[in-house]
């Protein structure tokens, strides 16, 4: 039984973190994060309608705020989150709904979340940044 939920464990392990890519960032997708204002597309960190009901986010975290802070959105959309630091390691989870994710700096973190239900949702970071960490939050819109 103790080898089964061993292999078990390695399996599910295994699927989720090559068929399902979920793991911590991969190398591929790194900028220097002293240049991320400058650097495409987290010069211009916002909202941005990309298809009926459809946006991206493009977000930056740094100590101890998210860029944008306020998004906005209508119910049913789904929207892509594009992140990256530009300093230390940040974490982004959203009450309510199964985002959470690492953004450490300079790798850019994407992931997608369906608001169907209007509300107001809650961004928090959750790895411990520094003496602000508690006061690190923005919050989503969805009307
Ligand atoms: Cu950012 Cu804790």
């Amino acid at each position: 039984f103790a080898v089964v939920i061993i292999v078990g464990s390695m399996v599910i392990t295994g699927y989720q973190a090559f068929a399902l890519g979920m793991g911590p960032p991969s190398g591929k997708e790194v900028i220097d994060p002293q240049k991320v204002d400058e650097t495409a597309p987290f010069d211009n960190p916002g909202v941005f309608e990309v298809g009926d009901k459809e946006y991206e986010v493009v977000m930056t975290l740094q100590a101890f705020s998210f860029d944008p802070g306020e998004i906005e959105i209508p119910a049913g959309s789904t929207v892509h989150f594009k992140m990256t630091s530009k300093d230390v390691v940040h974490g982004v989870q959203i009450v309510d709904t199964n985002v959470n994710a690492m953004v450490p700096p300079g790798h850019i973190q994407t992931i997608t979340q369906k608001f169907d239900e209007p509300g107001e949702y809650l961004i928090l970071c959750n790895e411990y940044c520094g003496t602000g960490h508690q006061l690190m939050s923005a919050t989503v819109t969805v009307k």
